[in-house]
């Protein structure tokens, strides 16, 4: 197998369920978002260890994220949290997934489909209260609602807002956000529509304002361990990370002094120095903004990343570590020893947010899932896949 893999930890996982339902305590509903391929972990085990500690929904981005885990049997709800397209509605009816709707023009596609299959559509209403991107404004709730109601397959089960700063330190924005959501489900109830559930809190909503966790919250990048303003404050729940990025040394090689080293020559060795190349690049998700920039662990010991990092590779200044061979592990994210480069660290020498580094691990790196009963893979690249086979 390719030294190039992610660890996933599905304890890691099932712990920060197991924290955010604490929090939320049991009148609360906890769906964890799945989208983006679990955030790189990998949906279908990270959708089954969710739903088993306590989760009772999944959230994912389109209807196409929602096959593989219809296919393996999971009956739990599915929320698609971004409107679809006409041509995608087909999907929704059939998967019984349930739909955001952020624009009663949406309506029509959706309706003729469950009509043919002789179904109903759970639709959530989107209300745009500050984030700007889609939704009804409050002012149109009751408007869209009606138009809504002309569609007789379409269920009108929930109303949701999503917050556009809730880990920033100053939370007005996000409480004036919740109190335009609360006039609207106030405005609705009085005209006697009360959908069952009202939903807004992602992970930051969820551990900084316990206002907004209302019926259901959409908790994503906490259940991966990361916390969503990219460090940990005092008072903060402990949050376990789930991915650790590893490769393996592949060659050692001396370097002298003015040489430079990978494309562009952007680095020239100060000193003879001592290279590790690693057989993982900007194809697997080590972006090349690292390059001259990160650090990986190797033998607990962090080394810089030196020169440009190419597409399948990646060198490091391993002078520190004389002792170091070949087939050593080096880790990208995660701890080897004493030492930890967090996602957020990652992340940040990108220039990026956890989020996106997480997600942006390739198709092509292995997703090897470490429980109880020891190692399994799962690659998430077909390539993978059908090898193991
Ligand atoms: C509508 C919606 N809800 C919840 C989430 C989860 O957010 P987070 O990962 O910050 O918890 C997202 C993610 O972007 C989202 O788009």
């Amino acid at each position: 197998m390719r030294p190039t893999r992610a660890e996933i930890q599905l304890g890691a996982i099932a712990q920060n369920v197991a924290t955010a339902k604490r929090l939320v305590g049991n009148a609360v509903q906890v769906m964890a978002v799945v989208k983006a391929d679990a955030y790189g972990h990998g949906a279908v085990p990270v959708a089954k260890v969710a739903l088993d500690a306590g989760a009772t929904w999944l959230g994912v981005a389109c209807p196409e994220e929602a096959v593989p885990l219809r296919d393996v049997g999971i009956r739990a709800p599915i929320l698609v949290l971004s409107p679809t397209a006409p041509q995608q509605a087909e999907v929704v009816v059939r998967l019984g997934l349930d739909q955001c709707v952020s624009d009663p023009e949406q309506a029509n596609p959706l309706a003729e489909e469950a009509a043919k299959a002789r179904r109903e559509v759970r639709i959530h209403l989107k209300v745009d209260t500050g984030m700007g991107r889609v939704g009804v404004s409050p002012r149109e709730a009751r408007r869209a609602v009606e138009r809504l109601a002309r569609f007789p397959p379409l269920k009108l089960v929930g109303l949701m807002t999503h917050f556009a700063d809730a880990e920033a330190e100053d939370s007005s924005f996000s409480r004036e956000q919740l109190r335009q959501f609360g006039e609207v489900v106030e405005g609705l109830k009085a005209v006697g529509v009360s959908p069952a559930i009202r939903h807004a809190a992602n992970s930051a909503a969820l551990l900084c304002l316990p206002e907004s966790r209302l019926d259901l919250v959409r908790p994503g990048i906490m259940l991966y361990g990361c916390h969503p303003r990219g460090r940990v404050a005092a008072g903060d729940p402990a949050l376990a990370p789930a991915l650790r990025l590893r490769t393996e040394v592949s060659q050692l090689k001396d370097l002298v002094k003015g040489s430079s080293m990978s494309y562009g020559r952007t680095f020239v060795a100060p000193a003879d120095i001592r290279v590790a190349t690693l057989p993982i690049g900007y194809a697997d998700g080590a972006g090349r903004l690292l390059s001259n920039r990160g650090e990986v662990l190797l033998r607990g010991k962090r080394v810089p990343i030196i020169g440009r990092v190419c597409m399948d590779m990646l060198m490091l200044d391993a002078s520190r570590v004389p002792e170091s061979r070949v087939g050593d592990e080096a880790v990208l994210i995660g701890r080897q020893g004493d030492e930890e480069i967090t996602a957020d660290e990652f992340a940040g020498w990108q220039g990026t947010i956890s989020y996106e580094a997480l997600c942006r691990i390739g198709p092509r790196v292995p997703r090897v899932y470490m429980g109880s009963g020891g190692a399994c893979v799962e690659g998430a690249a077909w390539c993978f896949r059908s090898y193991l086979r």
